[in-house]
């Protein structure tokens, strides 16, 4: 069979063989998809060794795998980031699905119009770098990006290009950046406490709030968005099915019905 994998760290509980595998059987393609757990020091060697078809790309690995593609699709180098690979023969191919399928859960499984939206994106790493670019192109009407260490914020907005629209601030002025309509939550802040500590006056009265992690590191974020009032609050799970699906069609040349998985994993969750 066709094989494949993911690869991060940690990876035991990656959803994602259990998506391809999902998404094999509906469209009758038989394939192997394992879970490789890897961490920085490894990724070049993994990545060399793996002689499977194709692979996806998790924490914490999405931007150092852009550096180690032979060659990149234009959204992947807008992100500067991958987390879909797949094989030619001169090595890797790297791109990207996590953007578009961010804006398909919203805008399509959710029905959100997101134009015209007054953006804070929280975080600046890989996560953050996927998904800054495909929120432009959605038609949002400014982005405001906060990070931790400013320097990455300022270097994901000089590489989106759109100073007019997309621009850093501090974490610590949160306070005085005004309201917002949509939150994007692409950090792992909260996750060692619990807490989620940011102020309840970023949320416009009609804000939507996207974690993009699900499960147990959403919850902190999450929490905190239905504390303060955010209208719509959504987790990462739609995201990363709609991610997947992208990477199943180009590694397979067919859409799988994202419809049907999502219902199966958000039914185990509950
Ligand atoms: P990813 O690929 O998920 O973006 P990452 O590159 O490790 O992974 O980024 C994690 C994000 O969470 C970063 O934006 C990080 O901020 P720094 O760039 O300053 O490290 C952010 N982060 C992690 N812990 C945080 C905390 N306690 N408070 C605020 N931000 C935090």
């Amino acid at each position: 069979p066709l094989r494949f994998a993911v690869i991060g760290q940690p990876i035991a509980h990656s959803l994602s063989p259990t998506i391809h595998a999902a998404f094999a059987r509906q469209r009758g393609i038989v394939l192997e998809y394992t879970a490789i757990e890897a961490g920085p020091e490894a990724l070049a060697e993994t990545l060399e060794r793996f002689d499977g078809h194709g692979a996806n790309i998790t924490l914490p690995h999405k931007v150092a795998a852009f550096g180690l593609c032979a060659s990149t699709t234009e959204r992947a180098r807008r992100a500067r980031a991958v987390n879909t690979l797949t094989r030619t023969a001169e090595g890797w191919e790297g791109d990207n699905t996590d953007g578009s399928g961010l804006v398909r859960d919203l805008t399509e499984r959710r029905r959100l119009d997101l134009r015209g939206r007054r953006v804070l994106l929280l975080g600046a790493g890989g996560a953050a770098q996927g998904v800054a670019p495909l929120l432009l192109d959605a038609g949002i009407d400014e982005m405001v990006v906060v990070n931790r260490s400013p320097e990455r914020a300022d270097a994901l907005c000089s590489a989106l290009g759109d100073p007019a629209r997309a621009h850093s601030r501090y974490w610590d002025d949160l306070r005085g950046l005004g309201d917002f309509e949509m939150i994007v939550n692409a950090t792992s802040a909260g996750r060692a406490t619990g807490q989620f500590d940011i102020p309840f006056s970023l949320p416009s009265p009609r804000c939507l709030a996207v974690d993009l992690s699900y499960g147990e590191a959403a919850v902190p974020f999450l929490a905190w968005a239905r504390a303060a009032g955010c209208v719509d609050v959504v987790d990462g799970l739609g995201m990363l099915v709609e991610q997947a699906a992208d990477s199943f069609a180009r590694w397979h040349g067919v859409r799988p019905d994202t419809e049907a998985v999502y219902a199966m994993l958000r039914a185990r969750e509950d």
